[in-house]
């Protein structure tokens, strides 16, 4: 069933394991991802940004997309529409449409104005039961051509958010979109205790899923992360995947040239990707 992220998150803090936050780019991604959660019996959250979007035809399109497949597939694990790093419009947009999660993302406003427009998405979405996620300090990287320095978030800013009433909160603690630099310092676990101390029970998010080792996503579970956000890993699956085919020459041989077997491959490492991410967050048969 479509569901906000509410209650499938405090259950993931509660019992100690996150939920993956998938980002979805076209049907094949949206099916690879709603199949293996479903075979795992695993919760899921369905990414989209604003520009993922507006690639897939608009806010309509993706409800309509994911309901339909929700619905011909007989996905009965909770799945939520999310939509990711969103503007105020967008967010605005996003639960008009139907998206049953927003985030938005006021990260680049200065505090005042980031409690201001949060607080106003909150009331709106509170009158559809939609969950909403907030950030504070930046997350580091390039997303959709916006470019983040990954400012370290200062514990008593997300206080402040959270006591607004976000369902959930992502806050910036080294973590960086894509893949990691070889001299990343990892992530800021004393910040993330800190956090998860004063923002009480609201479920806190790691953005920049890609490329974090295994203990550090571990430790970050412990320390009340319910959400995890991968987006660049399936691309990079999805790629691979598609060039050895094409490398193969596979789409020169009989009706190789076929979408449907030319995108087979990299459907397979997408579902490939999203079920160890499952097995190492701990979501499985949690749905
Ligand atoms: P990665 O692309 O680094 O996995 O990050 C995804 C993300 O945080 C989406 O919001």
């Amino acid at each position: 069933m479509l569901v906000s992220v509410k209650e499938m998150l405090l259950k993931a803090a509660k019992e100690k394991y996150a939920v993956g936050h998938f980002n979805i780019n076209n049907l094949e991604w949206t099916k690879a991802i709603l199949l293996t959660a479903q075979e795992n019996k695993s919760p899921v959250i369905l990414g989209v940004s604003e520009g993922a979007t507006k690639y897939m035809g608009g806010y309509k399109t993706v409800v309509g997309m994911v309901k339909g497949l929700m619905e011909d597939l007989d996905i009965q694990i909770p799945v939520a529409i999310h939509l990711d790093h969103g503007s105020y419009e967008g967010a605005i947009n996003a639960m008009e449409a139907g998206y049953s999660s927003v985030m938005f993302d006021g990260s680049h406003y200065d505090i005042e104005e980031n409690i201001e427009k949060t607080k106003k998405i909150i009331k709106m979405a509170s009158e559809k039961g939609i969950s909403v996620e907030a950030e504070v300090g930046s997350i580091g990287g390039e997303e959709d051509g916006v470019i983040g320095v990954g400012e370290v978030a200062d514990p008593s800013q997300c206080k402040a958010i959270s006591d607004l009433g976000v369902s959930i909160l992502a806050a910036g603690i080294g973590n960086i979109h894509g893949k990691y630099p070889k001299n990343w310092k990892g992530l800021d676990f004393d910040v993330l205790a800190k956090i998860n101390e004063v923002t009480d029970d609201v479920p806190l998010v790691l953005h920049g899923g890609t490329g974090i080792p295994e203990e550090m996503i571990k430790k970050a579970i412990s320390l009340g992360v319910a959400k995890i956000n991968v987006n660049t890993e399936c691309q990079l699956a999805f790629a691979e995947a598609t060039r050895g085919y094409i490398e193969a020459g596979k789409d020169l041989k009989g009706k190789g040239y076929d979408p449907r077997k030319l995108l087979a491959p990299g459907f397979e490492a997408i579902k490939k990707t999203v079920k160890e991410k499952m097995e190492l967050f701990g979501s499985i048969n949690k749905g």
